[in-house]
């Protein structure tokens, strides 16, 4: 209990103070890494209440479960109370609180798409995380095909951006899957080869959950583009990670999940402008047939929303100029975020290599785009009993397939429980990782035993 009151008094206190720290004492800690600049963000983390708590033995927990979803900072809880203490209501009601819920919506939708880059908000949907809504977008998308007509998918993908497309086979629909390889990278020949004069449209993730792997998306909308194929992009992993531009893209679909960064748990949805409305979504009589709630079945969770636009400032908050717009500090905040995880993963995977019995997984941290995400397996351990050592030792990993189920059965894995996977936020430090290596060292020391 003294744990949840230590969380709770430091929540209040940054309820009534805001959070301790300058925003100009954080923009003066630059380091520099080799050549390049990388801000030091982990003075954020005293943003975050929760990073305050302790677990076993009274030791701070390190928290690099964040591919599961992130912590969340004082600013957001406080945006989501907010909600419920002053606008509690449902919307489109002709009285105060319904017309701040009103504002809240919409205000939600205009932080998402700025996060996203889009140039109108009409663009982003809202739903109950990101599989609900790509399983009402694979029903509403099923109804302008004909059998025979074929769907792209890949092996290195989350089953929420596969299932939705395999259930839609039961009508006739032909789904292709794209092979992945040992190296942790999409068959990107055979990619190039299964989109054809068929292929009605591609599924595919941004960056690999489970491996952290970046797919090369422009290339990617060329080959549908070529035969004028719908392109999906589950950027769930990636969004916390970097930069997302639609306009640049071109995705005809994007999705993506609040609480990956530092939000609540909600889906969202961006449409190309003139898609959905020619969509026949699922929805009740009374519902807006106009995009975007054309797609947003029953009533969303506003004070999640609140938190949403919340959890946006937030990033735009780690930006160093707060009179830039807000997309401005939005990339530049994104552009600090993945060089100062990229620092952290980059120590963390020279360190985990450095480790007998230890097997890394994924494209090599450094060498090219990905996202901090890093999964491994030690000699003679099951996953599980790994993530259990290092859980007793208060580090939060995750172990398994994390849905993305053919990924860890592609690496032959699934008998000894799959991977263990460590993701990196802004909120870690280098004296995380350092002790994370050690308890790592010493796990597969016992193993070796
Ligand atoms: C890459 C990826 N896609 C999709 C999802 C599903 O997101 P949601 O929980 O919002 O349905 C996850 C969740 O972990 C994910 O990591």
């Amino acid at each position: 209990m003294w744990v949840i009151g230590t969380v709770l008094s430091r929540f209040y206190a940054f309820g009534r103070n805001g959070p301790t720290l300058s925003r100009r004492s954080m923009s003066s800690h630059l380091k520099l890494k080799g050549e390049s600049i990388v801000k030091d963000l982990s003075l954020c983390r005293h943003e975050f209440p929760s990073l305050a708590r302790t677990g076993p033995g009274g030791r701070p927990l390190i928290y690099l479960d964040g591919p599961g979803g992130s912590q969340v900072p004082a600013s957001v809880i406080t945006a989501i109370s907010r909600y419920y203490l002053l606008h509690n209501s449902n919307t489109h009601g002709l009285f105060v609180t319904s017309r701040e819920t009103d504002h809240v919506v919409s205000q939600a939708r205009q932080h998402a798409a700025t996060l996203l880059g889009a140039a109108t908000a009409d663009a982003i949907s809202f739903g109950q995380n990101m599989t609900t809504l790509n399983f009402l977008l694979s029903q509403a998308v099923a109804e302008q095909l004909a059998p025979g007509d074929e769907i792209v998918v890949t092996d290195l993908d989350h089953d929420s951006n596969v299932a939705p497309w395999l259930r839609l086979e039961r009508r006739g629909i032909v789904v292709r899957r794209v092979p992945l390889l040992s190296n942790g990278k999409l068959d990107l020949d055979a990619f190039r080869s299964l989109i054809g004069a068929k292929t009605r449209l591609v599924a595919v993730g941004w960056a690999s959950n489970a491996l952290g792997t970046v797919n090369p998306l422009w290339e990617i909308r060329q080959w549908a583009d070529q035969v004028g194929a719908w392109l999906l992009v589950d950027a769930v992993h990636w969004a916390p990670h970097g930069v997302i531009d639609v306009e640049q893209l071109r995705p005809d679909f994007l999705l993506c999940s609040a609480y990956k960064f530092f939000g609540p748990h909600i889906g969202i949805l961006y449409t190309r402008p003139g898609l959905l409305q020619n969509l026949d979504t699922l929805k009740v009589r009374p519902q807006s047939e106009a995009p975007p709630e054309r797609i947003e079945t029953g009533t969303l969770n506003h004070a999640a929303l609140e938190g949403v636009s919340a959890a946006i400032q937030f990033i735009a908050s780690l930006a160093d100029n707060p009179g830039d717009s807000l997309r401005d500090r939005i990339r530049q905040a994104m552009s600090h975020i993945y060089h100062y995880e990229h620092d952290l993963a980059a120590r963390l995977y020279r360190g985990l290599s450095a480790i007998p019995g230890v097997k890394l997984y994924g494209p090599p941290v450094g060498a090219e785009d990905r996202a901090p995400t890093i999964s491994f397996t030690v000699a003679g351990q099951s996953a599980p009993d790994v993530a259990r050592r290092l859980g007793d030792r208060g580090i939060l990993s995750w172990d398994g397939d994390f849905y993305a189920v053919n990924v860890v059965d592609t690496l032959g894995l699934r008998a000894q429980g799959g991977l263990v996977r460590l993701g990196l936020a802004p909120y870690n430090t280098r004296d995380e990782v350092d002790r994370t290596i050690g308890a790592i060292t010493d796990i597969a020391a016992q193993a070796a035993d």
